[in-house]
């Protein structure tokens, strides 16, 4: 499933993003691929230990961290730090899945990568192609959204970057290990807080089928998450 989050960042925040990787050292992607990606894989990306890519990453860190739709969708135990990455002139990054296990750059710590996130700070009109597509149990679906906004999906699938024919596209990506493994119990938990909120919108917080409802969700979190 794939998941929009629109207005992740507000436009100033975009702004100020932007200028920031604007002046950022660029750097062949090929360096941080693994050996099967590698073939795979064509595009520039920061150097995450960049003041831009710290700076940048602890802004997107910062929206996720306040925003309903992202904490309910990824239920994140561990957000590594959010890399940039740049596409022009044909780059591309072919179908690949991510690797299971990262490491948290300067740390021993490992997370298994459940759920993956890209946030555009490019918008569609300012560059042709560049599509993310991602291989769903229900067929191919695609992700081209304005700047500040972000697409939400299972680390599982495969995916890739479409050849970025004109213009340029700049992106942040990150991997999120989520409290709940399984991506099938996720969706159903997202589901069901979703209908929880649309009723407390509705018939205010104290609505007895939100209550009723919320319950279920709290017990499922509780049977089903991982702390
Ligand atoms: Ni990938």
């Amino acid at each position: 499933m794939l998941i929009t989050i629109p207005e992740l960042l507000t436009p100033e925040e975009v702004a100020w993003c932007r200028s920031r990787l604007a002046s950022a050292a660029w750097v062949d992607g090929q360096t941080t691929a693994g050996p099967i990606s590698a073939v795979v894989k064509n595009n520039r990306q920061l150097d995450p230990t960049s003041s831009e890519a710290t700076e940048v990453g602890q802004v997107v860190l910062e929206a996720l961290h306040r925003n309903p739709v992202f904490l309910s969708a990824a239920l994140p135990l561990r957000i590594l730090p959010p890399m940039f990455n740049a596409y022009r002139g044909g780059e591309h990054f072919g179908i690949h899945v991510d690797n299971a296990i990262r490491n948290a750059p300067g740390s021993a710590t490992r997370i298994r990568t459940d759920v993956s996130t890209t946030v555009f700070f490019s918008d569609p009109d300012e560059y042709e192609g560049g599509a993310l597509t991602v291989e769903t149990p229900f067929g191919v679906q695609t992700a081209k959204l304005p700047a500040g906004h972000a697409i939400v999906y299972p680390s599982t699938s495969l995916h890739e970057v479409t050849p970025v024919t004109e213009g340029e596209r700049i992106a942040s990506f990150f991997w999120t290990q989520s409290m709940i493994r399984d991506e099938g119990e996720r969706a159903l938990l997202f589901d069901l807080d979703q209908v929880i909120q649309d009723l407390r919108e509705r018939h205010g917080v104290e609505d007895p089928q939100a209550l009723r409802l919320s319950f279920v969700y709290h017990n499922l979190v509780r049977r089903w998450a991982e702390t």
